[in-house]
């Protein structure tokens, strides 16, 4: 069932018309009075507006009328618009196309024709509402809250993210495994405007050098033994999009040259096939190991170096924003291990004790997969220093109150050891981050470091409003303006 908005200055037409829809089951708000039509639009936010054009005999479309048809498309989500026209008057059923309208039907109209353009509009509607949800979704998915990260290293990363997102500059994210290249590179293309292209990525140290060679290029049918059809590559398929290479720096020469000359001429040739075909893909890299090396050893072309490195986005090991693992941790038990458990996890001291002091060879993914093989292990909801892998308890320093805690007969009763605050607490205060123990950061002024925390916390408050300035700023006790303040480090 739909609402739709009908207007028409002739009565009959408005009862004859609103019986049909309301016969069909849909909802039916009628006007012959054009103005109050327009008005009442935005408060009655129908899905299908229905409106004459022809409104006063001898005059031309009314701008009334057309009115009511930018109105109904401004409105958020825009109405589907069908416009009827009096007999003859074709110019005006083009003009009302050209300003969006959705289909016209001309007096007189048959009732089956009107019934056909409800269907069409309505679908079209649905596919569209479809659409604009999904879309949201992953925007949602990829937006730049879900980087966590409040250390100044990170909040460099987001500035340079935010600034080169939106440009068709071929990007170098650097950084070791598990730091999260791949997050960055999605976090540019769905913050671009390339967004609804597709975004592609292939790990180029995963296939021998002819099968990446065919999988990036596509082939002719017949170019090699096994190549039983003609195939499209992947710079075709993100044509309009993002194409991410992963790990470049294992190509072979041979590739590194094909890659240059697609970078240089912006056009890609089939395997077996010398007809080059023109593609608009922005091209974004990761590697995890210094190409200059490479360079040096004569395995990677510096030309094509200097391509892909226009610009370059380094991301820091873990173990040097250590005070970002309490969030990172209350992160991936709330919106990674919580949901999927059902089941709201909490951590001890000890517990973080322990992850701030590791050192993280395999940075934020193995941070989240300790945690979620603690979670998977541990009794009840409080995860206890005896759930961590042993390569962490291992690495805790000798002699320390961490080291005591790794068996299990000198532990205290584990369930009376303190909770990190991590979560948001039953009275709806967020848990404020904690400095992380065992940091091996030098020592900042008080103001410096009361001001990363406050950041950390409005960042978090962000977050948990999903990015709703007005909802963060109630959820923190301040006005708008103290939080726009506060973002720009004015006060
Ligand atoms: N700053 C971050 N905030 C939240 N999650 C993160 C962050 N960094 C990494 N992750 C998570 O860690 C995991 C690894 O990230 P990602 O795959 O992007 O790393 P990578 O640098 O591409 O690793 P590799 O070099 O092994 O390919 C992912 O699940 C990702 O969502
Ligand atoms: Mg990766």
């Amino acid at each position: 069932m739909a609402k739709v908005l009908l207007v028409d200055d002739e009565l009959t037409m408005v009862q004859m018309v609103g019986d049909l829809l309301r016969a069909e089951g849909h909802e039916v708000v009628p006007f012959t009075n054009n103005h109050a039509a327009a008005e009442a639009l935005p408060t009655t936010a129908p899905d299908l507006v229905i409106t004459d054009l022809y409104f006063e005999p001898g005059t031309k479309a009314s701008p009334l009328g057309l009115e009511i048809l930018r109105k109904a498309r401004e409105l958020s989500p825009p109405a589907v618009v069908i416009v009827i026209t009096a007999f003859g008057s074709i110019e005006t059923a083009v003009e009302a196309m050209k300003n969006g309208a959705f289909d016209y039907l001309e007096k007189p109209f048959k009732v089956d024709e009107l019934k056909l353009s409800v269907q069409r509009a309505l679908a079209y509607n649905a596919v569209l509402s479809e659409t604009a949800h999904l879309r949201k979704q992953l925007k949602k998915k990829y937006q730049f809250s879900q980087i966590i990260g409040a250390a100044p290293k990170m909040q460099d990363v987001f500035k340079m993210v935010e600034r080169v997102a939106d440009t068709d500059s071929t990007i170098l994210v650097l950084g070791e495994s598990g730091t999260g290249k791949e997050l960055v590179a999605r976090a540019l293309h769905f913050n671009s405007r390339r967004q609804f292209a597709p975004f592609v990525p292939i790990n180029c140290s995963a296939l021998p050098e002819n099968l990446l060679e065919s999988e990036l290029f596509g082939h002719r049918r017949g170019a090699f033994t096994g190549a039983i059809n003609d195939k499209k590559g992947l710079f075709q398929e993100a044509d309009g999009g993002t194409i991410f290479l992963d790990e470049v720096g294992s190509m072979s020469p041979v590739l590194q040259s094909r890659l240059l000359r697609v970078l240089q001429e912006r056009e890609v040739r089939r395997v077996g096939d010398n007809t080059p075909v023109y593609v608009n893909v922005r091209v974004l890299a990761a590697t995890n190991e210094p190409l200059e090396k490479r360079i040096k050893e004569g395995t990677f072309r510096e030309d094509l170096y200097y391509r892909l490195n226009v610009i370059s986005i380094p991301l820091p090991p873990l173990r040097e924003r250590r005070e970002d693992i309490p969030l990172l941790t209350a992160h991936f038990l709330r919106d990674k291990v919580h949901p999927r458990s059902n089941r709201p996890y909490q951590v001890t001291r000890q517990v973080m004790d322990l992850l701030c002091a590791h050192d993280w060879p395999g940075n934020v993914r193995e941070l989240e997969n300790a945690l979620e093989r603690a979670a998977t292990l541990c009794e009840g909801e409080i995860i206890q220093a005896a759930d961590l892998p042993p390569s962490i308890l291992a690495a805790a320093p000798a002699g320390s109150a961490l080291l005591e805690a790794q068996t299990p007969a000198t532990l205290p009763a584990l369930s009376d050891t303190a909770i990190y605050p991590l979560h948001p607490s039953s009275n709806g205060e967020p848990g404020v981050p904690q400095p992380p123990p065992g940091s091996s950061e030098p020592m900042v002024p008080l103001k410096t470091f009361l001001r990363e925390q406050e950041q950390a916390h409005i960042k978090r408050a962000l977050q948990e409003a999903g990015d709703d300035k007005e909802r963060a700023a109630i959820s923190l006790g301040v006005s708008l303006a103290t939080l726009y303040r506060k973002l720009a480090g004015d006060e």
